[in-house]
């Protein structure tokens, strides 16, 4: 057996970006996780160390990532095993696909490890398994823009059809995380069955406002295409402070702000770096007398998603 380790960095990524809950997502630069799988000649998948965050289990059938990399080696007929550690950056329950990317890296970490056999595509519905276990749904648009990079669009999910975008470069993320942790499926849980034709027709515009304005890249338009009235109006109460953070991102000059993934993160969208520091010194300055921690990150978008590293 050829002894092989594989080492990545997965980065955190918003998803839904306002109007496109469950469809839309895009990966940032930092935050991220750091991940190895080594080869081992037992038939089992090991995690033997998880660092940077607190009461994620080991046992592999009870981790996302030990659940995804199980599912696949079983796939393949993978006459060995993996050893895999762990370093969270992205903390659990923080609404920046912490869950996503471990799915995600275990993903991507197993198909290296065992030659390339399946194209990124065939990975998404790998990852989506661990995104189940965590969630009680099997979303993809966290994963898909971390395996992928760049803005992704889940068109359809039976059958599975990923459209990627090319993000305007000047494009700027800024991401404040409140220190609550958020589950995702409470979030999931609290959200209306239905929808009013009304509501639908709006989203539906924004939406598909949004990608136009990706495309085109119009600034503007990308900016009032940034409305969610599905998602936003019933999460928004989880948390703290979330009104007077929007407010607060549009007066110093985004372009749009919402939440990020399930919460309880908060992501806004601005043209150029300059205006994105802007709207990260306006979120701080909005909460640090709310006496929550918070942790605030500027951010391009990635367009390499997962790539491997040295160590
Ligand atoms: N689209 C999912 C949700 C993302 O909003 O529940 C969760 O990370």
């Amino acid at each position: 057996m050829k002894k092989e380790t594989i080492n990545i960095f997965i980065p955190a990524t918003v998803s839904n970006v306002a109007c496109g809950f469950d469809i839309m997502g895009f990966p940032l630069d930092n935050p991220g996780d750091k991940m190895s799988f080594l080869m081992i000649p037992e038939k089992e998948v090991r995690i033997t160390s998880i660092t940077g965050a607190d009461d994620i289990p080991t046992d592999p059938e009870k981790n996302v990532a030990g659940i995804v990399a199980e599912k696949m080696l079983k796939a393949a007929g993978f006459p060995f095993g993996v050893e895999i550690t762990i370093h969270k950056g992205i903390s659990p329950g923080s609404g920046i696909g912490s869950s996503g990317a471990s799915s995600a890296g275990a993903a991507y970490g197993i198909n290296r490890l065992t030659g390339d056999r399946w194209p990124v595509r065939e990975l998404i519905s790998f990852a989506m398994e661990g995104e189940r276990y965590a969630s009680g749904t099997a979303h993809a648009d966290n994963v898909a823009p971390a395996l992928y990079g760049g803005f992704v669009l889940i068109r359809s999910y039976d059958p599975m059809d990923i459209v990627s975008i090319q993000p305007p470069e000047e494009l700027y993320a800024t991401v404040i995380h409140p220190m609550i942790e958020v589950k995702t499926a409470y979030s999931r849980g609290i959200m209306k069955k239905n929808v009013t034709l009304h509501d639908a027709v709006t989203q539906w515009g924004n939406v598909a406002g949004l990608v136009a304005g990706l495309l085109m890249k119009d600034y503007d338009l990308i900016g009032r295409s940034m409305v969610d009235v599905i998602a936003e109006p019933v999460r928004a109460m989880l948390i703290p402070g979330f009104d007077d953070l929007k407010q607060a991102a549009m007066n110093a000059g985004a372009l749009g702000c919402s939440i990020s993934g399930s919460g309880p993160s908060v992501f806004a969208l601005s043209r150029g770096q300059k205006t994105a520091e802007k709207v990260a010194e306006a979120f701080s300055e909005t909460y640090a007398p709310m006496g929550i921690e918070f942790e605030v990150y500027v951010s391009g978008i990635s367009l390499s998603g997962i790539c491997e590293t040295d160590s």
